[in-house]
């Protein structure tokens, strides 16, 4: 990963919005890790990117069903996985992984961690963390997050602290 970019996040809207500002910079074919404490938003930054990317419909979390998958109006699609009740690794090859590494489908996947070794390589790595993770002694303002984006390409909207609404 050559690019690392932080950014603050002060509210959930503003993360939607992170979300929609990243769309243009993910392509086709592009293997995201979405990692993060339970609770900190990661669903929450997915849902914007696959609406961003077109679908109307209703986003699930994949808590449960583990895989979601989304048709684009391009003709492409979106995978969005969460590994968190996963069952070892080799439980990967039941959710059909594998077939949607086929260079047309864009695959966020929560919680990578779980399936450590047997995941392709990612061309994100985004990591949230709220004010629980800095050390901070005062109580943490709960809708704050720091987001940390690693990415073999640089983003193209140079300052993300600042976001398009
Ligand atoms: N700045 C913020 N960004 C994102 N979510 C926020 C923010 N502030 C508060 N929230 C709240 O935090 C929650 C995030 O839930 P979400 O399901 O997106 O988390 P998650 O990381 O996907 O959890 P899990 O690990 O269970 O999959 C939502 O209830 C949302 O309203
Ligand atoms: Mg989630």
């Amino acid at each position: 990963m050559n690019y690392i970019t932080q950014v603050q996040v002060n509210s959930e809207e503003e993360m939607r919005a992170l979300g929609r500002q990243l769309v243009g910079d993910v392509a086709s074919g592009d293997v995201v890790y979405l990692g993060g404490e339970l609770g900190v938003g990661k669903t929450t930054l997915a849902r914007a990117m696959i609406t961003a990317w077109g679908y109307l419909g209703r986003i699930k979390s994949p808590s449960y069903g583990l895989i979601e998958v989304y048709p684009m109006p391009d003709g492409g699609q979106v995978a969005h996985l969460d590994l968190y009740r996963l069952e070892g690794g080799e439980a990967l090859y039941d959710l059909g992984l594998e077939s949607y590494l086929n260079g047309r489908t864009i695959v966020i996947i929560e919680w990578p961690e779980r399936a450590t070794g047997y995941l392709p390589d990612p061309n994100w790595q985004i990591h949230i963390s709220d004010g629980h993770a800095s050390g901070c002694q005062t109580a943490p303002d709960p809708d704050l997050r720091q987001v940390v984006i690693q990415s073999k390409r640089p983003l193209t909207k140079p300052d993300p602290q600042q976001p398009n609404r």
